[in-house]
């Protein structure tokens, strides 16, 4: 069993996985085109050459990441595979140097005992929201949104969670006035 980056020779089973709990309301659905854009957001499990799970780490912002799209084969369930799987996304979040990872979900509980707590999800930044406009639930969304805070590998603290970028002020230049003898 491995993890790797998907390559575009995986993306109709990662398509296939997601769309597998997708028509039975576990997850969003995703089109092929969808999964070809975000490839590079990919990891995928691999046994003897069948994709047995899948997960992608979307980035926003500096200090947030989306943990998306993730999803075991149903035969290959309860075995520790999304475990592993969050885990290495944990990782790749770590290396990218973002603080902080979220995930909107009904594994309340899966994802609980990684770690992730529940948060309010009015603080998650409005273009965290953008694809819920494919959503049939857009209006009546019931995931939970959950929030796992990472420290760096220097053991840096993750920022507050922040809306909206933050304006930078243009800074006046206020000439020195020298010290009188
Ligand atoms: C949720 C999912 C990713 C979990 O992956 P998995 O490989 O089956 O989970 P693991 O084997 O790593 O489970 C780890 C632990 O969580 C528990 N767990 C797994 N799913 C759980 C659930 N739905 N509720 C409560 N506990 C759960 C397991 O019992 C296990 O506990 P243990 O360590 O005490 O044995 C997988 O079941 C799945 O693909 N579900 C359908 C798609 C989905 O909902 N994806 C999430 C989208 S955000």
């Amino acid at each position: 069993m491995t993890i790797r980056p998907a390559t575009v020779s995986d993306a109709q089973a990662i398509c296939d996985l997601i769309n597998y709990y997708a028509e039975r309301g576990r997850m969003l659905h995703r089109s092929l085109e969808s999964v070809y854009q975000s490839l590079r957001d990919f990891l995928v499990m691999e046994d003897r050459d069948e994709i047995v799970a899948c997960v992608a780490t979307e980035l926003f912002w500096a200090d947030l990441a989306e943990v998306r799209s993730l999803a075991v084969a149903p035969h290959a369930r309860g075995k520790g595979l999304g475990t592993k799987l969050i885990r290495k996304a944990v990782a790749v979040a770590q290396k990218l140097g973002v603080h902080r990872l979220f995930a909107l979900t009904y594994e309340k509980e899966f994802f609980a005992r990684l770690g992730f707590e529940v948060i309010d999800r009015d603080k998650l930044p409005e273009k965290v929201w953008r694809a819920c406009i494919y959503c049939p639930k857009a209006d009546d969304c019931d995931e939970t949104a959950m929030i796992l805070r990472i420290l760096s590998r220097s053991g840096k603290k993750p920022l507050p969670l922040q809306r909206k970028p933050k304006r930078t002020r243009k800074r006046t230049k206020v000439p020195r006035t020298r010290k009188k003898k």
